[in-house]
């Protein structure tokens, strides 16, 4: 009897109308284009409206991927949100998408926490609920409003993230396709929390005020830099040996789109020319969850990402958390 296997069928991205370029940064905070682009590829990013939320963008990614699947909303049965920018801290972000959305009753409805590698978190997670038989179609949307999260003080956080979406239809593979989930690898570090994180507005310091840590992302940035080039290197090793698959039979590696000069390294590590790599940051800057699943939309609607082609995805972000997969479209 053959396994079944699933394979990602749709995909849908949504991006905030305001852009803020480097420009306009600089108007808010003392840095440079100069600055923000060398030191990152980043040249723009978009801000939510203040009504617009995690939830609302979420929803109309999740619309264009099951358009892309063709598939209606009462076909899902199971609606995993990553985000580290819920709507509230109770209920998740997933059971207001779907309500947004009209998603049946009896789907399973809930948020991966694991920041910026919260898609390939998801996508795992997700994909072994699939293959447990119990689900037949999962959404698993990456969605952030980080806006909300910065300290629009602090020049060293503020310009390197945006708000956005993204959407993937995960279902039984199509009769006729070879598509699907090759495999998926996950890593956490939970001694480094400090590294990178929100030290305020969860249980442990629930009210905000004087003396207080703030509800504000915060972050060492060399070392998160140093961390993002081990263990991605790590994560893209192990995937591939444990896929028995040559980094050369890689199409295209979409990475996490924090910055170029990671993703830089990454290339060389893999011994790989780096128009084999998707790169949109410098349009959107770090979307955290939202990050790869836009990426894999822009990919795939631009032609960069053919039907029958392998994909290496490969993530990092507080937790520390890291982790890859790879996709067969
Ligand atoms: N504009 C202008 N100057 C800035 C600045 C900004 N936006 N941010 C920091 N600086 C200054 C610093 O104050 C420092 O000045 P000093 O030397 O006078 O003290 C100088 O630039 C160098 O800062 P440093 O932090 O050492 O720069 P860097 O070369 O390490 O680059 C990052 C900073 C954040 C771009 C880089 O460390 C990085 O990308 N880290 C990974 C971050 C990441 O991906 N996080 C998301 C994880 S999911």
């Amino acid at each position: 009897m053959s396994v079944p296997t699933f394979a990602l069928i749709g995909t849908g991205a949504y991006v905030p109308e305001r852009v803020l370029t480097n420009e306009d940064m600089a108007k808010i905070v003392d840095t440079s284009d100069e600055w923000i682009f060398s030191r990152t590829g980043i040249k723009e990013r978009r801000i939510a409206a203040p009504q617009e939320q995690t939830s609302d963008m979420a929803t109309a990614a999740a619309t264009i991927a099951l358009r892309d699947a063709g598939l209606t909303p009462a076909q899902i049965d199971l609606c995993i949100v990553a985000t580290l920018t819920p709507d509230l801290l109770m209920p998740s972000t997933a059971c207001i998408v779907q309500a947004k959305l009209g998603l049946p009753h009896h789907t399973a409805c809930f948020d991966v926490s694991a920041a910026c590698s919260g898609f390939i978190y998801a996508l795992e997670t997700a994909w072994a609920m699939l293959q447990s038989g119990r689900y037949r179609h999962a959404l698993v949307i990456g969605a952030e409003k980080l806006s909300t999260v910065m300290d629009w003080t602090d020049r060293t956080t503020c310009v390197l993230f945006g708000d956005a979406a993204g959407a993937v239809v995960i279902g039984p593979t199509p009769a006729g396709s070879t598509a699907s989930i090759v495999g998926t690898k996950l890593y956490s570090e939970g001694e480094n929390t400090e590294l990178l994180w929100i030290p305020g507005g969860g249980s442990a310091h629930p009210h905000l005020g004087p003396g207080v840590p703030p509800r504000f992302m915060q972050m060492k940035g060399r070392e998160v830099y140093k961390f993002a080039v081990r263990e991605m290197e790590d994560a893209v090793r192990d995937i591939l040996e444990q896929c028995n698959v040559d980094a050369d039979e890689v199409d295209c590696v979409v990475p996490h789109q924090a910055n170029l000069r990671i993703i830089d390294s990454i290339a060389k590590f893999l011994q790989l020319p780096p128009e084999r790599f998707f790169v949109n940051l410098e349009r959107y800057g770090n979307t955290s969850a939202a990050s790869i699943p836009l990426a894999i939309d822009e990919a795939r609607r631009g032609g960069r990402i053919q039907n029958g082609s392998l994909s290496l995805l490969v993530a990092f972000g507080a937790g520390l958390t890291y982790g890859s997969a790879l996709v067969r479209w």
